[in-house]
């Protein structure tokens, strides 16, 4: 039985939230737990389903995973690499990661190609070109993708996008390469970074990550005496308390955030109007007396522009701000699924190809709506705050995979949301 929330309109939210370890940092770190024989202890891990989902999934290789109190050890010692299971991949993209480690320190690796799923259908052929270029053999079967390589060679390599998990995967799989490595054109997210300091917590030599060229010296061997990392603050939990805030009016504090993580949201903000406070591990947001959120347009880029993450949050803003606003998602083909539960809201939004033109209406009007994605579902929370009149959404678990608590956290901040 799917969960749902039922939300009364709320006042404006007031006090302070902690934010959680980043679940786009912990995946991946987990994908490279499998590289080392070590024990890895892992803090600041969020307590979400996709987290367990990868745990999982390296436990049906042989590894061993135990989580407390948002620590988490892998101890990969007796790994192998058997085929990862369908069902285990198919509920989390992310398990894809997985082929560069086993690739690396096994010579192979078996693993299901990731389903599409709402934001459109998230090939992996970066990927993959990416594996070749090391030297891996690559054959395509049944919906499955084997790779094997006797010694993977370091390569020059061109990204022809900065895809998030293709960066990811070439950075797993050269560590253990022979020579060096210089990814170009790569992704340079702060998860990019996490990933690339829990690597060189291991034995690995990686340089240049957070830049748009990424330089890996291959190791022989991973060397390291005690294995202990904490992954960043979630930079988009983080600007979705932000955006929850802005749309209720209200003056939330955010500790455990990394200022710098969330600047392109925190710009966006102070460009409608909203008040930003950035100290050295926390925002503060908060609205004006009687100030009026204006509409601002909006593109989605690879970091440091804006995240294609907190795009639908922002719509949600955006429905009920003075003017018109156009939003561009230029990273996913298929990603307003938002839109037609918040025209059932009442908000007044057109698509035009990659865009959405948003007419600001006065509020919106609480109904029945359904989440279709993680960020989507948040979005329509958001949008519900708001409201006039009670909101039901479904499809909590989408919810339930990025954030940790979203329903307990926002009314500790004073919202009126009931799971049932
Ligand atoms: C990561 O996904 C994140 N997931 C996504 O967050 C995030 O939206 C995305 O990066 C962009 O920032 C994790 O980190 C676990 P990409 P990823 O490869 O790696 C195309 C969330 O809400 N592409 O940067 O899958 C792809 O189709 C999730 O937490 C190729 O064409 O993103 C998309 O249009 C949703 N070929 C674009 O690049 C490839 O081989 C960006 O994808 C790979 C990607």
């Amino acid at each position: 039985m799917t969960e749902k929330f039922l939300i009364e309109p709320c006042g404006a939210l007031q006090g302070t939230v902690e934010i959680s370890g980043a679940k786009n940092a912990a995946l991946p770190v987990l994908a490279a737990a499998l590289l080392t024989e070590q024990t890895c202890t892992l803090q600041s891990i969020p307590d979400l389903s996709d987290v367990h989902a990868m745990c999982a999934l390296l436990e049906s290789f042989g590894a061993r995973t135990h989580f407390h109190a948002n620590t988490l050890t892998v101890d990969a010692g007796g790994a192998e690499p058997l085929d990862a299971s369908y069902e285990l991949v198919g509920k989390l993209r992310a398990s894809f990661l997985v082929m560069g480690s086993l690739l690396a320190r096994f010579g192979r690796a078996k693993v299901p190609l990731p389903g599409g799923c709402a934001i459109g259908t998230r090939p992996v052929d970066l990927h993959l070109k990416g594996l070749a270029a090391l030297g891996a053999s690559i054959d395509h079967s049944h919906g499955f993708v084997s790779v094997s390589a006797k010694k993977l060679q370091g390569a020059k390599i061109y990204l022809d996008f900065p895809s998030v998990g293709a960066t990811e995967n070439i950075m797993l799989a050269a560590v253990l390469a022979e020579g060096q490595t210089v990814l170009e054109n790569c992704a340079s997210e702060p998860e990019i970074v996490d990933l690339a300091n829990f690597l060189n917590t291991i034995g690995g030599k990686i340089r240049g990550a957070g830049t748009d060229t990424i330089k890996i010296e291959g190791v022989r061997r991973l060397e390291a005496r005690e294995i202990r990392h904490s992954v960043i603050p979630d930079r988009i939990e983080a600007g979705t308390f932000m955006l929850a805030a802005a749309i209720s009016r209200g003056d939330v504090t955010l500790a455990n955030v990394m200022p710098d993580h969330v600047k392109p949201v925190t710009a966006k903000l102070k460009e409608v109007n909203i008040s930003v406070e950035e100290n050295d591990s926390s925002v503060r947001v908060f609205c004006k007396r009687d100030s009026k959120i204006i509409a601002a347009d909006l593109k989605t880029m690879p970091y440091p522009g804006f995240p294609t993450d907190m795009q639908a949050q922002f719509m949600s803003l955006m429905a009920t701000a003075a003017g018109t606003s156009v939003i561009t998602e230029t990273v996913f083909e298929n990603r307003f699924m938002q839109v037609g539960e918040l025209k059932r809201m009442g908000a007044d939004i057109k698509i035009e190809s990659r865009s959405a033109i948003i007419e600001g209406v006065n509020r919106l009007t609480g109904t029945q709506v359904a989440a279709s994605d993680l960020r989507a579902g948040a979005a329509l929370v958001l949008a519900a705050l708001g409201a006039k009149g009670a909101t039901e959404v479904s499809g909590v678990q989408h919810i339930d995979r990025g954030y940790e608590g979203f329903d307990v956290r926002l009314n500790k901040l004073g919202a009126r949301i009931r799971r049932v």
